[in-house]
């Protein structure tokens, strides 16, 4: 089991990654006034699971999907919350992907002001990334995660016996944050980029956990309110978001979507350095070619584009904002004005409509 310590300059919360993790809730979950949510996924297939470390607190199970991730949702558990008489000593456990590990999160961080959290991510994607950093949201108004607070869980149980479960599609859409880490650092790029068989071999990705994790903790540790490095996370979400948006596909999938278009972008613009942008396009030209296929409409490209205007890089100046790896392990933000931005996508669709 390898522990890594996220101090950040107010908080410390330590994860724990490694088959076995899990047992961990034995001593942290007893207690009448815990709370746990879970979606109905995750809670149907895991019943033993819950028996054993949840049979004293009250669980509270959100519908699984995306289209959950709702300030009514939120209302709903917090409601719960009270009235299972939670106090300040509480605890709350997020056991699930992103979207529980968001919106538990976001509720651990405004009851009674702040009680305290662990997440225990259950996907791919959130063991690598949502699970871990504070950032807890929910979507509201069309626009995604507009309604949130930094807040660190105080463990992060990583136990990558979840994942055995999740059916291809979610282990493509871990994937795609683990091709967004290719991009920063030059160790998950090599492994990546070097490895033989599928990129989508579960003992393979399990084995790039931690050194995802560990990525993501010094990122958050320098810069837990995304005021400057931790701008890089967000490599292929401006785009990824926007076709997420206005397409209803997962967030990783779209992520690597994104990423094809926003690397492409830079190379055009001779923003990240020609050869690495082509070697980046391929990793992720390989990650995307993984079944379950799914396309996003490239012919409605520009009407997604305008998603892009609503996202939290941008700054008040109409331009579009991107994080983009320039050369391994090197990354920068780079703006288009919203026209260049969206004629651009609407020029490497038209490509990749031939290519796909
Ligand atoms: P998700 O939570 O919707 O989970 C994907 C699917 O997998 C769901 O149907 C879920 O029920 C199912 N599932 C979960 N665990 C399972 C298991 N062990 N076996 C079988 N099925 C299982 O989605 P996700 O991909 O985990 O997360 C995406 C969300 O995370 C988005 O809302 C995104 O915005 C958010 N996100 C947040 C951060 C952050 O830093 N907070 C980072 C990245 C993504
Ligand atoms: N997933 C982006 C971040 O945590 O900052």
């Amino acid at each position: 089991m390898e522990k890594i310590a996220l101090q950040t300059p107010s908080f410390r919360g330590d994860i724990y990654i490694g088959e076995g993790a899990a047992e961990r809730l034995r001593g942290l979950a007893a207690g009448q006034k815990n709370f746990a949510v879970a979606d109905s996924n995750v809670f149907a297939l895991y019943p033993a699971f819950f028996e054993r470390y949840f049979s004293d607190c009250k669980i509270f199970v959100l519908p699984a999907g995306e289209e959950n991730k709702t300030f009514e949702n939120l209302g709903k558990i917090l409601s719960a919350m009270a009235e299972a008489g939670l106090h300040r000593t509480s605890r709350l456990f997020a056991v699930g992907g992103g979207v529980v590990g968001d919106i538990a999160g976001l509720a651990a961080a405004l009851y009674m002001r702040g009680i305290s959290c662990v997440q225990v991510p259950t996907t791919l994607l959130a063991q690598v990334d949502s699970g871990v950093g504070g950032k807890t949201a929910v979507d509201l108004s069309g626009v995604k995660n507009v309604v949130g607070a930094f807040f660190q869980p105080c463990e992060v149980l990583v136990d990558p016996s979840f994942v055995k479960t999740l059916p291809p599609r979610e282990i493509k859409c871990g994937l795609g944050e683990i091709v967004k880490y290719a991009a920063l650092d030059e160790g998950i790029f090599d492994a990546l980029e070097s490895r033989e068989g599928g990129l989508d071999d579960l003992d393979f990705l399990v084995s790039l956990i931690p050194a995802c994790v560990r990525h993501k903790a010094k990122v958050v540790a320098a810069d837990e309110r995304e005021q400057g490095e931790r701008k890089s996370l967000n490599v292929g979400h401006t785009t990824g978001h926007a076709i997420e948006l206005s397409s209803g596909m997962s967030h990783g999938e779209c992520v690597l979507w994104g990423m094809l278009f926003e690397t492409e972008l830079a190379e055009k613009y001779g923003v990240c350095d020609g050869a690495f942008g082509e070697r980046l396009r391929r990793l992720v030209r390989r990650a995307l070619e993984i079944k379950p296929f799914v396309l996003p409409d490239f012919s409605t490209i520009g009407k997604a584009a305008e998603k892009a205007k609503a996202d939290k890089k941008n700054a008040d100046d109409g331009n579009i904002r991107m994080a983009v790896g320039v050369r391994k392990g090197e990354w920068t933000l780079f703006s288009l004005p919203f026209e260049k931005y969206r004629a651009g996508l609407e020029e490497i669709a038209g490509k990749l409509r031939a290519r796909f």
